[in-house]
């Protein structure tokens, strides 16, 4: 199919839906700065994941090589301190105004929220709650407060001793405090879904009519199964990835040159 024809094809079928579902990844950020996972620049390509994505690793990196948690958390921290929604978060927040939309997202850098989507389910978590050890919600930073921590883990990495340094920059966000452990409300690798935004998007996905899957390689389960059981119920998927896509049409481009554009053919035509 011509690109031209898909894009027509796609914006008939968006056009038609009673309940759209967008389901987002990495890549929907990438415009406003936020490296993806896997992609070469990716984190997971310079920071192995079982030592930087699950809580047993981040303990052991502490303990073993603060400097380098450092680095990482700083990498991660800093981009999405600084960033602001692009024109992909913007097209989907505006889309609220021709159908029923859900979002449901893997990112937790709260983007959507910040672009006007009003039906965000955040399954990965986000990363400026703060939380206990039963997942309770004790605080929520701002993008500055995240931007302070980044900027303190950049001095601690250089000065001697590191790990106590490291320590005392994440105590806004992780430590031990009176009532016991608190961390980042952000889900790592072996963690379950956050709840309850991922029952709600399972169910949710489930009654959609179409399902944008924009951004994201699809590959970590169960966020991954979502696209596959809207299919399942009969929901018609259009992805949006400059790499690859599956489902019924690929758009091929970038979410903030993609997005626009399949709007502007839906309801501008
Ligand atoms: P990935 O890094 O796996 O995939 C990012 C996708 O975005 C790829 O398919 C890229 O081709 C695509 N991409 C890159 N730039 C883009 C752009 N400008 N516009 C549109 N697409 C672009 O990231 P995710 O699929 O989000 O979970 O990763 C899923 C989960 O793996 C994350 O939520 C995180 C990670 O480990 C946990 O940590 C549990």
């Amino acid at each position: 199919m011509q690109e031209s024809e898909s894009i027509a094809r796609a914006a008939q079928w968006l056009r038609s839906a009673r309940r759209v579902v967008v389901f987002t990844g990495a890549g929907v950020s990438a415009d406003s700065g936020i490296p993806t996972f896997r992609d070469a620049d990716g984190f997971w390509t310079r920071y192995p994941v079982d030592e930087f994505a699950t809580w047993r690793g981040l303990e052991g990196a502490l303990a073993r090589q603060p400097a380098r948690l450092a680095e990482f958390l700083h990498a991660v921290l800093r981009p999405v301190a600084m960033a602001q929604p692009n024109a992909a978060h913007r097209a989907i927040a505006a889309l609220e105004q021709h159908a029923n939309v859900t979002v449901i997202t893997q990112n937790v850098d709260r983007l959507h929220q910040e672009a006007g989507s009003t039906a965000v389910h955040e399954v990965h978590g986000s990363l400026f709650d703060v939380v206990d050890r039963r997942g309770q919600v004790l605080d929520t930073l701002s993008r500055a407060a995240i931007l302070r921590i980044a900027e303190d883990l950049q001095r601690a990495r250089h000065r001697r001793p590191i790990r106590p340094r490291v320590a005392l920059a994440l105590r806004p966000w992780a430590g031990i405090g009176p009532d016991g452990l608190y961390r980042p409300g952000i889900v790592l690798f072996g963690d379950a879904m956050a709840e309850p935004a991922w029952t709600d998007a399972l169910a949710i996905a489930c009654r959609c009519d179409c399902l944008l899957q924009v951004g994201t390689s699809a590959t970590v389960m169960p966020a991954a199964m979502l696209p596959r059981e809207a299919k399942g119920a009969g929901a018609k998927l259009i992805t949006i990835d400059p790499q690859g896509g599956s489902g019924d049409i690929w758009l091929r481009g970038t979410a903030a040159d993609v997005l626009p554009q399949l709007l502007r053919a839906a309801f501008e035509s």
